[in-house]
């Protein structure tokens, strides 16, 4: 179709307008996840701290990072990275000290970084006093902390993972996870008659889980914590059909932590932002589970960001628009570059110019960037690692961060077998420091879409999305971000083929190239001339 002559542009897709109903820091935030124990160690034991994060604050500041998630730092047994509490107001001893954390939240603030914590709503470590007093036979204030059934002999007939035979107490638990994961109580969506052990979300024990939670939200923030990103945050009442109960449970929590502190981010663990959206929740994932769309993205050997790719965007696309129609405007989706849960992007056989392409995509998307320490210079995936605290296959994204050219690569002076993980063992690994160095690296090409994202409202968060016409066969991606009368056109090409297209009907006077590597575009009457290479982007402001 040809769109000449036509005075409006043409849209593939009916725009985007995305509508304010989060606080409104969030439309310039550009997070960063640190998984802590491999960031940085400043007392030589090994594992990253508290005061490694503190430390390398100045650095996130000048790559543009206004915001920080890190990984679960409580007590724990660290049979699964921390997502295994034991006590919720203490800071593992072997992260620091509470007053360490504390004092992050002000130094991070100095630095105009927020801090979120991540908040393990759905279950316990099998150590936490509350679950130790819910194996006691004798009735005590936490026997229904916990899901137990009635007896120890048999499992109920529902879909739950039931642990058998670990507690003295006459009963099995239900676990949320992994098996040393006790989900906590917060009640059933529709508890069955004949099922005592099955209480309603507004029984007693299920109502003082909530009101636990919100004593921990409540502790953190009093300290100055900005926000929490919540694990599993979809997990909470049990056998609940569309989750409407654990919405209900949410938009109450939210509600109540709102009416003092109204600027905090809520952020899930959900994977399906219709519901959590709905929840009350700020900012939800797509990931590689959940409501879809990431995998055609990103992970799939066919995915649309691969030299091969034979898949073009439509499917990532689709679904993206799909689940942004259905938050109504209420909230924001984060398209992570990876987290302590999947493959890093750097892996398999990309390149450092893959990795800007698809940067080049995540920065200027809409919604909330997030990058996973390391993804800024391209740390890889090690495959085959051990499984350390319960990470397997997810053990060769969190591997210690690549700071420098030293022992260790800076990350720790502690012996090699001190270590919390082995680093990548390439002699050219790449490093913060060498990348900096480096007026072409990855590094310094995020940031400088950092500063063009914090420059130009078009390219953030709430900045309308128009995606441009996508034939069958395309293996690149064209778009505009608009806001107001200030507009950007994005084009993309992931794959080894050289592309050449028109972006019709769209008149424009100038055409001032932001950042662009293998891309030339012309004016040509109403049309816009785009021709790239292999493996190439462009930014451009009409
Ligand atoms: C979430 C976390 C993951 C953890 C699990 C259980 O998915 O991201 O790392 O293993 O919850 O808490
Ligand atoms: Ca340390």
């Amino acid at each position: 179709m040809n769109h000449r002559g036509n005075q409006k542009f043409k849209l593939a897709y009916s725009e985007i307008k995305i509508r304010k109903s989060y606080p409104s820091w969030l439309n310039q935030a550009v997070f960063y996840q640190i998984y802590p124990q491999s960031f940085l160690d400043t007392n030589d034991d090994g594992i990253g701290d508290i005061t490694g994060i503190i430390q390398k604050l100045g650095y996130l500041h000048w790559l543009g990072i206004n915001a920080i998630w890190i990984n679960p730092c409580f007590v724990s047994p660290f049979q699964d990275a921390g997502y295994d509490v034991t006590d919720y107001y203490r800071v593992a001893p072997r992260y620091g000290t509470n007053h360490d954390l504390y004092r992050l939240c002000r130094e991070a603030h100095r630095h105009q970084i927020k801090v979120c914590l991540d908040l393990v709503a759905g279950h316990t470590s099998l150590e936490h006093p509350w679950f130790k007093a819910s194996c006691r036979p004798k009735r005590n204030k936490y026997s229904d902390r916990y899901i137990w059934t009635t007896t120890g002999t048999s499992d109920a007939e529902v879909p739950l993972s039931f642990i058998r035979g670990y507690a003295p107490r006459d009963g099995n638990f239900v676990a949320n996870c992994f098996y040393f994961q006790p989900a906590l109580n917060y009640g059933f969506a529709r508890p069955a008659a004949d099922q005592p052990w099955q209480q309603s979300v507004e029984a007693t024990s299920p109502r003082e889980t909530r009101q636990a939670l919100l004593k921990i939200m409540n502790f953190w923030l009093g300290h100055g914590v900005d926000g929490f990103r919540v694990d599993m945050a979809f997990s909470l009442v049990k056998l609940d059909p569309g989750h409407k109960e654990t919405i209900r449970l949410w938009q109450e929590i939210g509600q109540e932590i709102r009416t003092q502190y109204p600027e905090i981010a809520l952020i899930s663990e959900w994977g399906n932002p219709e519901e959590s959206i709905a929840a009350g929740f700020d900012i939800d994932f797509m990931l590689h589970f959940g409501a879809g769309g990431y995998t055609d993205l990103m992970l799939d050997e066919k995915c649309f960001f691969r030299r091969h790719n034979g898949k073009n965007i439509n499917n990532f696309l689709n679904s993206y628009l799909a689940q942004t129609a259905k938050t109504k405007g209420n909230g924001l989706i984060s398209i992570p570059s990876a987290n302590h849960d999947m493959k890093r992007l750097c892996a398999d056989a990309r390149t450092m110019k893959d990795m800007k392409v698809i940067f080049s995509f995540l920065l200027t998307w809409p919604g909330v960037p997030f990058i996973y320490y390391g993804d800024e210079i391209g740390m890889r995936y090690l495959p085959g690692m051990e499984s350390k605290e319960g990470g397997y296959g997810r053990t060769g994204s969190r591997t210690p961060m690549q700071w420098g050219t030293g022992e260790n690569a800076d990350f720790s002076s502690a012996g090699k077998d001190q270590i919390y993980l082995p680093l990548d063992p390439r002699r050219n690994r790449p490093t913060v420091q060498k990348q900096m160095a480096d007026p072409r690296s990855l590094l310094n090409h995020i940031r400088q879409l950092i500063a063009l994202r914090q420059h130009a409202p078009p390219l953030q968060a709430e900045g309308t999305l128009i995606p441009l016409p996508v034939k069958t066969d395309d293996h690149h991606f064209a778009y505009l971000r608009q806001s107001g009368s200030e507009r950007y056109l994005i084009v993309l090409n992931p794959s080894v083929t050289p592309t050449q297209f028109t972006v019709e009907g769209i008149k424009v006077h100038n055409l001032d190239p932001q950042l662009k590597f293998g891309t030339q575009a012309h004016i040509n009457g109403d049309d816009i001339r785009i021709i790239m290479d292999s493996v190439s982007y462009g930014i451009f402001k009409l």
